[in-house]
């Protein structure tokens, strides 16, 4: 089964066009995820003139590979992110977090946007052989901050019965891109333009404006809004700061009933987490994810599946058949809030990245803090999510996600995975070494061979081969690449160097 998640067939702003020629407006932003689309709709509400360029179809990145759980409090547990940023930035994190779905439901009701949206409770339940005294400690932490949670044994998951839990009330979720099609659809009609297919090649500012270079045309700008999931106009800063994960989600059919629906989350590390998406006549989709990963660091997504697919029949009733699954990427950060503000060393552009595995509810806030910082207005979210911040107390997060990047570097001088071209499979990509040179070779189902350098384009680390999502994946900062060399991921901009046959 390839790589399609359950949303993709909802199309997002189909008219978009490609951008040619030279274009004018208050506000480019770059990237049509949720960040990007949910910015240029604050800002139009604000009456300002709004472009928003993209470099493949809108909304085709992560958005669409989301598994779309709005649960506003930290992903990597509220005790964690207290250690390193203290009760009170963290409170302010989650009450920004809960303010995103609260302007998600707003949204959706005000524009009448049929999403499925809705309120329902979330589990953080105690993983298999896991303590459950982090239950616990949990719970303690959340009630300092003041969200609400109940603590309970038990929860409704086959054989769950005697699983430590938390139930927070009034968590949500929705259609990702049934959502998005919507709120694209409101913008277009308060004047917001969307190309597709039109990679930006470069963010420059003076003094008056911005200038957003894409491949055949130009848009000059008051100011620009960065929304590309990982920056492409910060070269180093925040990305020394961020580490990219993959993550896999498998989808079953289930008859409606069958489970109570709420989001479910477990203590395993990674954990696993289940949701319920309403289907056609008595039956639904459970979507099931987990088995993440550092980016780059395996290639087995279908040992990944195996595990999530067991693990889904043991602890849910009456799963059906399987329908979809997929892999995306998260970007972690290493004090657990995303990057959202003035770019560090720009004066007119903004970045929103690092979603740490709640990028939705990250785009959603991120919009509303851009908007205001572009509006030239201050904002209590500004220091929580600030982009040039150091945080001490996560120096420790800080070195053991650089590592990779050393480690990678080492790569350089390694032998390759094959030693010629000729033992590289129809459907194959592996690294080849030639001579001092390191090779991304793929052979296409007719024979031919594609060759790229393996060194990213972003700084230059060595690249790993993804065979369920046929394309080249760095594990450093998160860039994808595809067969032909061609960026599908951010930070990236341009394609991999050509090399001779
Ligand atoms: C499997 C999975 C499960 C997840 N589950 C959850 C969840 O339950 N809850 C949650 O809150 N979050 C979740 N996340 C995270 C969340 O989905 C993402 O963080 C979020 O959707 C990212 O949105 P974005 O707008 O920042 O990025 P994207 O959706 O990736 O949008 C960025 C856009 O920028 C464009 N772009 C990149 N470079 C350029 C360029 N040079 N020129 C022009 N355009 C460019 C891309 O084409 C893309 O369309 C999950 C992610 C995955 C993969
Ligand atoms: S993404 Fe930064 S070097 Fe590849």
């Amino acid at each position: 089964m390839t790589s399609t998640s359950l949303w993709m067939t909802v199309e997002v702003a189909p008219d978009a066009d490609v951008l040619d020629g030279a274009q004018e407006c208050d506000v480019a932003v770059i990237g049509s995820g949720i960040a990007g689309i949910s910015t240029a709709y604050e800002l139009c509400q604000h009456g300002q003139s709004v472009i928003v360029v993209d470099r493949g179809r809108i909304c085709g990145g992560m958005t669409s590979r989301t598994s779309a759980h709005l649960a506003p409090l930290c992903d990597d547990l509220v005790t964690e992110m207290v250690t390193i940023r203290g009760h009170e930035a963290t409170k302010l994190f989650c009450e920004s977090q809960a303010a995103a779905v609260d302007r998600i439901e707003q949204i959706q009701k005000r524009e009448k946007i049929d999403c499925d949206f809705r309120r329902l409770d979330g589990y953080l339940f105690q993983g298999r052989e896991m303590p459950s005294d982090t239950i616990d400690q949990e719970m303690d932490a959340v009630r300092q901050i003041g969200v609400p949670v109940h603590r309970l044994v038990g929860v409704p998951l086959k054989g769950a019965d005697d699983r430590h839990a938390l139930r927070y009330p009034r968590q949500a979720t929705f259609h990702p891109l049934k959502y998005l099609a919507g709120v694209a659809k409101a913008c277009i009609e308060k004047g917001v333009i969307f190309y597709r297919d039109s990679p930006v090649e470069e963010v420059t500012e003076d003094d008056a404006l911005v200038t957003v270079k894409a491949a055949r045309g130009i848009i000059r700008a008051k100011h620009a809004v960065v929304a590309t999931n990982s920056s492409i106009s910060d070269r180093f800063a925040i990305h020394t700061k961020t580490a990219p994960y993959r993550t896999y989600v498998i989808t079953f059919e289930i008859k409606r009933g069958a489970l109570p629906d709420a989001l479910y989350w477990d203590t395993e590390d990674p954990y696993h987490y289940v949701r319920l998406q309403p289907g056609a006549a008595n039956t639904d989709y459970v979507l099931v994810g987990g088995e993440d990963h550092k980016s780059g660091e395996a290639d087995d997504a279908n040992a990944r599946f195996s595990r999530l697919e067991v693990w889904a029949r043991s602890m849910i009733s009456d799963l059906g058949k399987e329908t979809h699954r997929w892999s995306g990427q998260v970007l972690d950060t290493i004090d657990y809030a995303g990057f959202v503000g003035r770019d560090p060393g720009g004066k007119n552009s903004y970045v929103a990245m690092g979603d740490s595995g709640q990028g939705l509810t990250h785009g959603v806030a991120g919009a509303m803090l851009n908007t205001s910082l572009v509006l030239g207005k201050d904002h209590p979210w500004t220091e929580i999510y600030e982009p040039g911040r150091v945080t001490l107390k996560a120096a420790k997060n800080f070195l053991t996600e650089n590592v990779t990047a050393l480690k990678n570097f080492a790569e350089y001088v390694a032998p390759g995975e094959i030693k010629s071209l000729d033992q590289l499979k129809p459907g194959k990509g592996a690294i080849f070494r030639r001579g001092l040179e390191k090779l991304a070779a793929f052979r296409d189902e007719t024979g031919t061979l594609h060759l790229r350098s393996a060194s990213c384009t972003h700084v230059g680390c060595h690249l790993h081969w993804n065979s369920f999502e046929t394309c080249w994946d760095c594990p450093c900062h998160g860039s994808m690449f595809d067969v032909d060399g061609q960026p599908i991921n951010a930070p990236a901009v341009g394609p991999l160097a050509r090399v001779k046959d």
